[in-house]
């Protein structure tokens, strides 16, 4: 791999929970600045896939290369207590505190940099008010400030529009979108849901059976690409610009996975 152009590269990374082999043999690349979805369905190993790159967890075998500096993370899930004593601007301070390396920055250039992210984030109305109360929409984006203020090279996003609503994702996407090309940031976003993304996102990595494949949305989503990838048939069918993935075939434990969310609808770009 060439150093300095990738934003992550994956080779043949494998990473076994308990176990339980959660990541048998995972390669992709992102470039930089790219905007990528990493898509599977409950269990296929996102969450996992996400904190082995971000060291959290440690690799059976392959190997992850990184760029140099800080990496932005907005882990799934957070739950946020009303009662939390925590302005939504306290939250991106804290985000300048993570650094592993360098020194800490004066209180004036601190503030300053807060100010810049809640305004790029479109936070600067509920910047005073605690974290807990705001709504999801809003503490996504105090979230996204959060990871991004110590402007990382590459941002991992593990389901944030997971709980949002039609609009509510819809602003978060364009917002993202924006926000990667403003800060030069890769991005890349778990989700199970492709279609508010399809529509702009460069690429996906579409994980099953602890493999993945990727490339542009076109070129992964098809019924030889994903069937292979399942390692039994499923059928991709498209429908008035959408796109259905079915699964059939052989019992499996990742046709399991499949039933339990047996449909992504899509749209294809
Ligand atoms: N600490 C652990 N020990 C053993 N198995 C685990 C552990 N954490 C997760 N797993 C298993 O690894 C698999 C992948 O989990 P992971 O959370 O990465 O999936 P996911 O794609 O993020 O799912 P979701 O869409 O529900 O968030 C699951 O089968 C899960 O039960
Ligand atoms: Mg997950």
């Amino acid at each position: 791999m060439n150093a300095g152009e990738a934003a992550v590269a994956l080779d043949r990374v494998a990473v076994t929970l308990g176990e339980r082999p959660v990541l048998r043999e995972v390669s992709f690349r992102l470039e930089a600045e790219q905007f990528c979805a990493l898509i599977g369905t409950n269990g296929s190993g996102k969450t996992t896939l996400l904190r082995a790159i971000l060291g959290f967890i440690p690799v059976q075998a392959g190997r992850i290369d990184l760029p140099a500096g800080a990496i932005g993370y907005v882990p799934q899930k957070i739950t946020l207590d009303p009662g939390l004593p925590l302005r939504a601007r306290d939250v991106i301070a804290l985000g300048l505190d993570g650094a592993r390396f360098g020194t800490r920055l004066p209180s004036k250039a601190r503030a300053v940099r807060v100010q810049e992210m809640l305004r790029a984030v479109g936070a600067e109305e509920f910047a005073e008010q605690r974290v807990g109360t705001l709504s999801g929409g809003q503490q996504q984006r105090v979230l996204l400030a959060h990871a991004l203020v110590r402007r990382p090279k590459l941002l991992l996003l593990d389901e944030p529009l997971a709980n949002l609503d039609v609009g509510s994702t819809a602003e978060i996407v364009a917002l993202l979108r924006r926000l990667s090309h403003e800060f030069g940031a890769a991005v890349l976003l778990s989700a199970h849901d492709m279609n508010p993304l399809l529509p702009v996102v460069d690429r996906i990595v579409y994980l099953a059976n602890g493999c993945a494949v990727s490339g542009k949305a076109d070129e992964v989503v098809r019924t030889e690409v994903l069937s292979r990838l399942y390692g039994y048939h499923v059928d991709v069918l498209r429908v008035h610009g959408r796109v259905v993935v079915i699964a059939a075939g052989a019992r499996t434990e990742s046709r399991d996975a499949l039933e339990r969310d047996p449909v992504h609808t899509i749209t294809v770009p």
